[in-house]
């Protein structure tokens, strides 16, 4: 028996490996071969690397620095080796499709890696990395073993948004080792957006003397406490983009440049007004939001400010012929900076607004016969598409480019789930797929996170699982899949180890996803690797979630719809569960699901060796319809699933923050309709139903909340309808209906969807998405 405080003060974060012998390689490995009989060769500082062709020494130099920094020696590179002890380098024809394929074997004549091409032998000095002990140590024994290796999609990769927080150099360059130490390819570096300016472009100085500075942020999660009226700035020269590029080429990263249009464009605006339709127009950042300077630069007569809060704002790129122009220069800039096929040029969340009221956007609307501001966005990136093919390069823009017809040659990113990418794909146009819900590595990754995310909710396992072809493609049109990326957006990530946090371990999840031949991802397998890999996260000193090992808790339905069962969970072994109720109770070992059926603070914690490594809290609020049989007339969206659909709304659990919380199911452009089964008929004299409101996510109240009773579940009887509710906190609302009191076993609750986005909120025109929580009834 043991009490809660002592636990609590006893919490400690570090997280205990199990060490897995044998072989440990993330991205798995098309195959591996290891010898009956286990034997190891050993690496030590007289160990030499034999380059045995011309072009090999990025791989030789990339293993000496890896070795220097995690085991503190060198080797020496030769062309003649002076002893058997050696890792030789060469080069091999292999005939898969995708370039990039190595074999590796260690046997008693040493290390040899042989590279389809340069990209090939660097992968496989990847993998000769993760056959290393994972403690520093001067004598390296790695098992003798045959590999043979090769990258199932062309494009695997990471996305980094410097605007919204700059980050400096020597992080690009350390989060581009990180790309390539999981056999990826791709840095997307996001440079420009409403928040700072982050690339030297020499024509337009004003970019980085005003664009890359902004007078403060936001204090925590949106909407904010205020300002912290701290300025905040940073850019790249152009010298610094060019050692980042050269660096990530002897990484065989290719690093795509995005410059944002047009939307997310107030930086640049900031910078030069004369790109926005209405130049006179003072920004807008709202009084709770903005900073005292930039209140007083206001009142002094600037016109035009670099935001400082988040969001999609509406003052965009004018389709002018100086923003053309504008925009032509600085790509002009860019294609010396930057060798890669594409250019990113955004194209996503540009709202329509200031173009509707600009008389010159609704004349070039009508001179080019285009439907309308739909139709003018296409007209904008097919005219920069135009531009960028004629300097040879091609573009990449987010899914938004589809609407209003795609531009001929581009590359889909398709991120608003997978619904772009297909069209794309069916369009015959290649595509990149970084669906929110499976590769948004800025989404919590746990559901009792600490830290301030942007919400959502993308666990591990959801990552690893992910399937980049969509089932709705045939062979020919998933071809068109290049491969995937996840995307690190920076409201939150304010610093190198949050964004270290953020990615790790989702990132060696991604690469198996991206790298590993179908038929050989098994979740089951990754997990046992994950351990290891936890340990060269140490090695590498980088920051990780340590999510994985949490206390897992989960609330199913109880099978006799008597309240709800508390299940908790844990991934390691040797761990023991204890629970309590309430504060400073005694703690109770944890054998099998709890049920719960009255309201009470529950705690469960996890201990190993009698220290506490995680614990986990819920309030539960029982009433009549907690644990019900509960349908929905129509499902709840994929990516706002709720705790477990339908029954989330009963789990007895009260959604107790914004967005942040996995608790809310949300419907964009549909009502929720549920239907809840008491079992038997009971007194009903409340129906109370929990909303959120978030104008700035699109997430609207109801028009109104209308509840149902019926005794046979077939007729149902309007009992009180409202359109005011009662606010809580945060945006959150209770739709309370209180009736006198009438026996029913049934009860139905109608939230009707407020319809589409009303001018002058985020996103007007398009549907509000409706966000509910739990369902009480008593
Ligand atoms: C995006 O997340 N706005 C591409």
């Amino acid at each position: 028996m043991k009490k809660i405080l002592s636990f609590l003060l006893a919490f400690s974060t570090s997280v205990i490996c199990f060490a897995q012998a044998g072989i440990n390689i993330i991205p798995e490995p098309a195959e591996i071969i290891q010898p009956k009989i286990a034997a190891d060769f050993t690496i030590t500082p007289a160990t030499e690397i034999l380059l045995e062709g011309s072009g090999l020494e990025n791989s030789a130099n990339f293993f000496n620095d890896y070795l220097q920094q995690c085991y503190h020696f060198k080797l020496k590179v030769v062309t003649k080796a002076s002893s058997k002890n050696v890792i030789a380098l060469n080069f091999e024809r292999m005939d898969n499709p995708i370039a990039g394929a190595y074999t590796l074997s260690v046997n008693a004549k040493g290390v040899y890696i042989a590279g389809d091409n340069q990209a090939g032998a660097f992968y496989g000095i990847q993998t000769l990395i993760q056959l290393l002990p994972v403690e520093p140590a001067q004598k390296l024994s790695i098992p003798y073993v045959s590999i043979k290796d090769y990258p199932r999609f062309s494009y695997r990769g990471l996305m980094l948004d410097c605007g919204r927080h700059f980050f400096s150099v020597d992080f690009v360059k350390k989060y581009i080792d990180y790309i390539a130490l999981h056999k990826m390819n791709f840095f997307h570096w996001h440079l420009t957006e409403d928040q700072g300016w982050r690339i030297e472009i020499k024509k337009y100085p004003k970019l980085t003397e005003v664009g890359s500075n902004r007078n403060g942020t936001i204090i925590g999660r949106y909407p904010g406490k205020g300002s912290d009226n701290q300025e905040y700035g940073g850019f790249y020269t152009q010298e610094q983009i060019k050692d980042i590029v050269k660096y990530a080429a002897d990484r065989y990263i290719t690093v795509i440049p995005e410059i944002e249009m047009p939307g997310h464009g107030s930086a640049a605006i900031a910078a030069y007004p004369q790109l926005s339709c209405f130049p006179d127009t003072a920004t807008i950042i709202k009084p709770n939001m903005i900073s005292d300077a930039s209140k007083q630069q206001l009142a002094n007569g600037r016109i035009k400010l670099v935001q400082e809060t988040w969001g999609v704002f509406k003052d965009v790129y004018c389709p002018s012929d100086y923003t053309f122009n504008f925009l032509q220069d600085v790509i002009d800039e860019l294609i010396p900076l930057f060798p890669a096929k594409y250019i990113h040029i955004g194209g996503d969340e540009c709202p329509k607004d200031a173009w509707k009221e600009s008389a010159f956007c609704q004349n070039l609307i009508k001179e080019n016969n285009l439907k309308d501001e739909h139709g003018l966005q296409s007209y904008f990136i097919g005219r920069i598409e135009k531009y960028i093919n004629s300097k040879g390069k091609q573009i990449i823009g987010w899914d938004e480019i589809l609407e209003g017809g795609l531009a001929p040659n581009a590359t889909v990113m398709s991120w608003r789930g997978e619904k772009g990418g297909i069209e794309a794909a069916k369009q015959n146009h290649d595509v990149i797929m970084t669906p929110t819900t499976y590769v948004y590595f800025d989404y919590s990754q746990t559901k009792k996170e600490d830290s301030i995310t942007i919400g959502g909710f993308l666990p591990l396992d959801k990552v690893y699982n992910y399937e980049p072809i969509p089932a709705e493609l045939t062979e020919a049109e998933g071809k068109h899949v290049l491969g995937g990326q996840a995307n690190l957006w920076s409201e939150y990530v304010t610093k190198p180890e949050k964004a270290e946090y953020m990615i790790f371990p989702r990132l060696s999840a991604l690469s198996e996803v991206l790298w590993s031949p179908k038929a050989k991802k098994s979740y089951s397998a990754f997990e046992k690797k994950l351990q290891i890999q936890f340990k060269r996260y140490e090695l590498w000193k980088a920051n990780y979630s340590k999510a994985y090992f949490e206390l897992h808790a989960s609330i199913l339905p109880d099978p006799n719809n008597k309240g709800i069962l508390w299940q908790l969970e844990t991934k390691i072994k040797n761990a023991e569960i204890n629970y309590a109720t309430g504060i400073n109770q005694t703690a109770l070992p944890y054998k099998s699901p709890l049920r719960i059926d009255k309201s009470e603070n529950y705690v469960g914690i996890l201990f190993i060796n009698n220290k506490v490594v995680s614990s986990i809290h819920e309030m539960f609020l029982i009433n009549k319809a907690t644990g019900k049989k509960i349908s929905l007339t129509t499902e709840p969206a994929k990516n706002w699933p709720g705790n477990g659909g339908a029954f989330g709304l009963v789990n007895g659990v009260v959604s107790d923050k914004d967005i942040g919380s996995s608790e809310w199911l949300g419907w964009q452009g549909n009502d929720m309709e549920a239907t809840i089964d008491l079992g038997n008929p009971q007194s009903i004299s409340k129906i109370n139903c929990h909303l959120l409101e978030s104008k700035d996510n699109w997430i609207h109240l109801p028009a109104y909340v209308e509840a149902f009773t019926s005794a046979d579940g077939n007729h149902f009887t309007s009992v009180g309808k409202i359109s005011q509710y009662t606010a809580t906190t945060m945006g959150m609302y209770d739709a309370t209906i209180t009736i006198s009191p009438v026996k029913a076993r049934y009860a139905k609750i109608i939230a009707k969807n407020s319809g589409n986005i009303p001018d002058g909120d985020n996103g007007a025109g398009n549907p509000s998405w409706l966000f509910a929580d739990e369902i009480k009834i008593d």
